[in-house]
C-alpha cells in the first residue's frame, strides 16, 4: 500500500538523487553524439575546400607556328581541377596573344563579375562580356561596366616548340 501524500509525479521521479544526475548526464551525451553524427558530413563537406591544394598543371595548347606576332586567339585546355567524372565540363580555354617571338600572354575567359565567357573584339582590340556590359582593355584592366577587377593572366611557357599555359583554379570574384 502507497503512502497517502505521494504524489502521481513522485511516483515516477528516481529516488536516488545521483542516478537522476547520472541519465540526465547520459541523455544529454547522447544527444550530444547523435547530434555531431547528423552534422559532420554537412560541416565536413562545406570546410573540405579549405584544406584542398589549388592544383596548377601546364598544358600545352598549340605550337608556335601556329600563333601569330600581335594576334590574341582562343585556346582551349582541360581544367586543371577538373574531376575524372567531369567530361565536357572540364574543357575551358584562355584568350592567348602572342606578343613577340617568344612573348606570348594568356588573359582568363571568364569576366570577373559573374563569369560569363569574354570574347575578343580584334577590331576594337577590346574583351567584351555579353552577360552585363563589361568592356576590358587590351591588356585586361576593365574599361567599363560592373567587373570588379581586371581579366586573371595565366603563366605561358614555351617547351620544345609548344606554348604551355599553367592551368589553375581561378579566384571567383
Ligand atoms: Fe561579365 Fe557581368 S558577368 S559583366
Amino acid at each position: 500500500m502507497q503512502p497517502k501524500n505521494e504524489s502521481r509525479s513522485d511516483r515516477n521521479e528516481p529516488r536516488d538523487p545521483e542516478r537522476r544526475r547520472f541519465l540526465e548526464i547520459l541523455g544529454a551525451a547522447a544527444g550530444l553524439t547523435a547530434g555531431a553524427i547528423i552534422a559532420l558530413p554537412a560541416v565536413s563537406f562545406l570546410i573540405a575546400p579549405l584544406f584542398q591544394s589549388t592544383p596548377r598543371r601546364w598544358r600545352g595548347v598549340g605550337t608556335l607556328d601556329q600563333f601569330a606576332i600581335g594576334s590574341t586567339v582562343l585556346v582551349g585546355f582541360e581544367d586543371a581541377s577538373s574531376e575524372a567524372w567531369a567530361g565536357i565540363t572540364a574543357k575551358t580555354g584562355a584568350w592567348l596573344r602572342r606578343v613577340s617571338d617568344t612573348e606570348f600572354v594568356a588573359f582568363a575567359i571568364n569576366c570577373t563579375h559573374l563569369g560569363c565567357p569574354v570574347r575578343w573584339e580584334d577590331g576594337a582590340q577590346l574583351f567584351m562580356c555579353p552577360c552585363h556590359g563589361g568592356v576590358y582593355n587590351r591588356d585586361g584592366s576593365v574599361a567599363a561596366g560592373p567587373p570588379p577587377a581586371s581579366l586573371p593572366r595565366y603563366p605561358v611557357r614555351v617547351r620544345q616548340n609548344t606554348v604551355e599555359i599553367e592551368t589553375r583554379r581561378l579566384p571567383i570574384t
